[in-house]
């Protein structure tokens, strides 16, 4: 079968459909939908997240080296669309969407409590690639929802009904 060359846009799919809460120095919070998302080590575990430098939460991840991973599930489909297409620059936007807060136990960083799971992490690296600069995070602790737990204590990802945004 003949094969043509095409766009090379975002090849990989699918692409995941997180958050990415975290706070700047004097204490603001924000968050951002991030598509360019994945686990990147086993041992120990880490994942990774581009963030574009224009976005206002690029400097909040730079500056505390900290960042949260929100898993998002389809109930909260039009809350993922606005914090992906609104800048933290201009608004509040968790308080404008009337978003719970939690704290983070190991890290000093939102977490998104309407997300059914969180994943504290640490900067433990990172890569300018091009338009986004890959964020290498060291998974510190994570928080999800006593009923998607497993009986081996990990997480039933088919029970989480995550978003598939596009
Ligand atoms: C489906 C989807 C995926 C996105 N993926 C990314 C991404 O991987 N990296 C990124 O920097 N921005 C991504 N964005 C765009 C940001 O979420 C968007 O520009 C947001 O308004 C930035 O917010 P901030 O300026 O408050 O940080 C994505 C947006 C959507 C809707």
């Amino acid at each position: 079968m003949e094969k043509k060359v095409t766009d090379f846009k975002s090849c990989l799919k699918a692409m995941p459909d997180i958050l990415v809460s975290c706070r700047n120095n004097e204490g603001r919070n924000n968050a951002l939908a991030v598509g360019y998302a994945c686990n990147c080590s086993y041992e120990p575990h880490m994942v990774m997240v581009g963030i574009v430098p224009s976005r206002y939460s690029y400097h909040m991840v730079k500056e505390s080296g900290v960042f949260v991973v929100n898993l998002v599930n389809e109930e909260l489909r039009e809350t993922y669309a606005y914090l992906g297409s609104h800048s933290g620059r201009d608004e509040d936007k968790l308080e404008k969407l009337g978003m719970k807060l939690g704290e983070g136990v190991k890290v000093n960083a939102p977490l998104l409590l309407d997300c059914p799971v969180n994943i504290e992490c640490t900067v433990v690296d990172s890569i300018r690639t091009g338009s986004h600069e890959m964020f290498v995070g060291k998974v510190e602790y994570i928080h999800a929802r006593e009923e998607l737990i497993n009986d081996k204590g990990g997480i039933n990802y088919n029970k989480v009904n995550l978003l598939k945004f596009r």
